[in-house]
């Protein structure tokens, strides 16, 4: 297979596969079950197959009999509820199977080849139809997407990806409400809500590529001190040892198996991308929330 075309297949594919022994339907963009290995695919041995050499919940799932399990009642956040994990980024889970450099250069988000053009089948990863980046007054409620925008980041990214994201999907009051309002306005940006009003991923991210949407339009105003290739990046705040060393034995158990980051450490972001306000200094936070100085 084409190297790249990997993440978006396992969004595009609808696949309609069922749970060994519930009549629970596994979400529609779930990853292949009861598949074979093919040669040259190394599967950790901590990894157990099924007994005739399949892909089983199992292999992926830490979570002792997930196929029998009312799916709402999992824990999501259990360390191995994807197996060896917890992983800081789901990628990091893929690569324990998937060959890191046959497709580690395929990111969605880079929409624009080099004479800045763009293809629409990229688009239609995440969009039902395609809207036009040329085109000014764009009603957002009219977009259509293959899933609820704030569902759509979830096939590749964990729910959650980094510290607060989760506490973050929440409905801003009134007062809140107000301050966004007033700081999309002043401010020339979008900070889109999703359908009931609550946080989504892309209320503070993009998924586009700097330069897809004109800058100069709301929709295209966002931060990008680094291409996609390198991503963000953050520097070890000055009190990350002393943090470290303090939360070490919590670490270790986190740490896991090779292959597992630890999700604790004290950092500061240094290179910012795919968002639409800079956070490093604040910015972004101060949206919303009104912090003592
Ligand atoms: C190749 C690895 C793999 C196998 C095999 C696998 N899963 Fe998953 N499963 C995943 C990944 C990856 C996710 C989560 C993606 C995400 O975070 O959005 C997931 C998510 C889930 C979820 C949570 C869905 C949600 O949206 O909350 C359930 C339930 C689940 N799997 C059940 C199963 C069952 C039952 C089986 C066996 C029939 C199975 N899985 C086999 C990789 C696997
Ligand atoms: C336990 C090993 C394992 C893990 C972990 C795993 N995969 Fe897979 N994956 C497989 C196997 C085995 C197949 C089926 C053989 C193949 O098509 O390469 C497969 C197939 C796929 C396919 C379908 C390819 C096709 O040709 O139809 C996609 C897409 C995919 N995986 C993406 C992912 C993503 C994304 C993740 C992480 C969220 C992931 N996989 C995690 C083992 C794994
Ligand atoms: C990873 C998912 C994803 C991909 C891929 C993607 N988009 Fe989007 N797009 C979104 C989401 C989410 C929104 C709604 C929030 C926003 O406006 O950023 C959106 C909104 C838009 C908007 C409306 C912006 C506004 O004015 O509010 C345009 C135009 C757009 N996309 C064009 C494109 C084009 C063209 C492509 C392909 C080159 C593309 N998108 C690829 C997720 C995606
Ligand atoms: C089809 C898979 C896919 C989908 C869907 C997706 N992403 Fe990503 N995203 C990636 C990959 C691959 C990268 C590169 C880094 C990595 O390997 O994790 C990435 C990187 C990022 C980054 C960080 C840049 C970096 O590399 O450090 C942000 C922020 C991000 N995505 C946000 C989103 C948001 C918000 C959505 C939903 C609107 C979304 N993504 C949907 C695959 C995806
Ligand atoms: C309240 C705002 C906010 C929300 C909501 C949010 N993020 Fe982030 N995210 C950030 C900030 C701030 C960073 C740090 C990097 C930066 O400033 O660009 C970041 C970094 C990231 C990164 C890249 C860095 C890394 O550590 O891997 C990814 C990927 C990412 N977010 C995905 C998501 C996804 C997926 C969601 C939804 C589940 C989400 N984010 C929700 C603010 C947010
Ligand atoms: C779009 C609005 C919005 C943005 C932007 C935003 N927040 Fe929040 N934040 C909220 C809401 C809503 C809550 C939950 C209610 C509350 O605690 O006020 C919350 C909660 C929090 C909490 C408390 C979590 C807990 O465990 O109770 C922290 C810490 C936080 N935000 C930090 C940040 C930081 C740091 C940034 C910038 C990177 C940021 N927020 C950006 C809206 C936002």
């Amino acid at each position: 297979m084409r190297a790249g075309r990997l993440f978006g297949m396992f969004l595009l594919v609808n696949l309609q596969a069922f749970a060994a022994g519930t009549d629970e339907q596994l979400p529609p963009l779930h990853h292949p079950v009861e598949v074979e290995i093919p040669d040259g695919m190394e599967i950790p041995d901590t990894f157990p197959l099924s007994a005739d050499g399949r892909l089983d919940c199992k292999t992926c799932h830490g979570i002792e009999g997930i196929g029998e399990l009312p799916f709402d009642e999992l824990d999501r956040e259990a360390p191995d509820f994807h197996r060896g994990g917890p992983y800081r980024r789901l990628t990091d889970f893929c690569y324990r199977c998937h060959d890191r450099r046959e497709y580690s250069r395929s990111n969605i988000h880079k929409l624009l080849d080099e004479r800045g053009e763009y293809d629409e089948e990229a688009c239609r990863q995440c969009h039902l139809e395609v809207p036009d980046p040329g085109e000014e007054n764009i009603v957002r409620s009219e977009l259509k997407f293959r899933l609820p925008p704030q569902r759509l980041c979830y096939g590749c990214h964990l729910r959650a990806p980094h510290l607060n994201a989760l506490d973050h999907q929440v409905k801003p009051d009134e007062e809140m409400r107000e301050r966004i309002g007033r700081a999309e306005r002043g401010l020339g940006v979008i900070l889109p809500l999703d359908g009931d009003g609550k946080i989504m991923c892309a209320t503070c991210h993009t998924a586009h590529q700097r330069g897809l949407i004109d800058p100069q339009w709301p929709a295209g105003r966002q931060v990008a001190d680094t291409d996609l290739d390198e991503g963000v990046t953050y520097r070890e705040h000055v009190w990350n040892r002393v943090f470290q060393a303090d939360k070490r034995e919590r670490l270790e158990v986190l740490a896991g198996e090779e292959g597992a980051a630890p999700v604790l450490s004290y950092r500061r972001i240094e290179k910012e991308v795919l968002i639409r306000l800079p956070a490093k200094d604040g910015t972004l936070c101060l949206v919303c929330h009104e912090f003592e100085r």
